[in-house]
């Protein structure tokens, strides 16, 4: 069940390229659970996240996060107050073992606090934190194998995981399945559903069965604006929705 603390917000969000409207005026609430952005080729979704991460300024509009306003902040206080992206392109070290990749990345977290000599009790906390985050992501198993043997949806498993050993308060997704097959789209979409229930995603997706299966909310993106938001069945049962996107999918 989804939370239902406001955790993201935008209002009249809009981000002109030149003359071209990419965002338009686009009030959204993110709460909590799976929050998904679906909408044809080139309807503002990627834009809008880097909008809401800091890699584009709005041209007017406000974003609030966790009750505070983050409208023009830089990408890297963005990420420093817990909003994860991850990114098409992966962070993984293929030459590693599951367990040292996000190893590193629980280490370099706690860098800040540590200095060269840690202590025996502080690297079995970056243990005990590996392991949770690996179990959360269900690659424990795999913890000894090099990454570059996993499948590309255990891969994918991976990179989320390496963005969770941050303790992020919200993932940002961009079309975390695409390219894979049945089999591979399956794991990450389990993988993302269990992450879910304790941390909020806002995924953009394109194939809409999984959108419908996962989601607690969707939000339909057309030319910038906002056609429908409310659950999957009610997104189903849409009539502008369905003229303009299912119907052509
Ligand atoms: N940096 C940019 N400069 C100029 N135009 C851009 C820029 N980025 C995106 N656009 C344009 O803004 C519109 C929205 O693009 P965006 O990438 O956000 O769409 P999208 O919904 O993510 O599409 P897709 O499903 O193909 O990923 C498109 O018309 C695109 O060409
Ligand atoms: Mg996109």
């Amino acid at each position: 069940m989804p939370s239902q603390d406001l955790i993201l917000e935008t209002k009249g969000l809009t981000k002109y390229f030149e003359a071209l409207k990419a965002v338009d005026n686009i009030n959204l609430r993110v709460r909590g659970g799976v929050h998904s952005i679906i909408g044809p080729n080139g309807a503002g979704k990627t834009t809008l996240f880097n909008l809401l991460t800091g890699f584009l300024m709005p041209t007017s509009g406000e974003i609030r996060y966790l009750g505070k306003e983050i409208t023009r902040l830089p990408p890297y206080e963005i990420s420093q107050l817990g909003m994860a992206r991850s990114f098409q392109i992966t962070s993984i070290f293929p030459d590693l073992t599951v367990y040292e990749n996000v190893r590193i990345a629980v280490q370099s977290r706690l860098k800040a606090c540590y200095n060269f000599f840690i202590s025996f009790k502080k690297l079995r906390g970056v243990d005990a934190k590996t392991r949770e985050v690996l179990g959360r992501v269900g690659l424990l198993d795999y913890a000894h194998s090099k990454a570059r043997h996993l499948s590309y949806g255990l891969q994918r498993g991976l990179d989320i995981g390496i963005s969770l050993a941050t303790d992020p308060k919200l993932i940002l997704l961009d079309e975390p399945t695409s390219g894979m097959d049945q089999k591979d789209s399956n794991q990450v979409i389990r993988m993302i559903s269990e992450v879910s229930t304790k941390i909020p995603v806002v995924l953009i997706e394109h194939n809409i069965d999984i959108v419908l299966s996962i989601s607690d909310v969707v939000t339909v993106l057309y030319q910038g604006g906002v056609l429908a938001h409310g659950t999957p069945s009610e997104i189903q049962k849409n009539d502008k929705v369905q003229e303009a996107y299912l119907g052509g999918y």
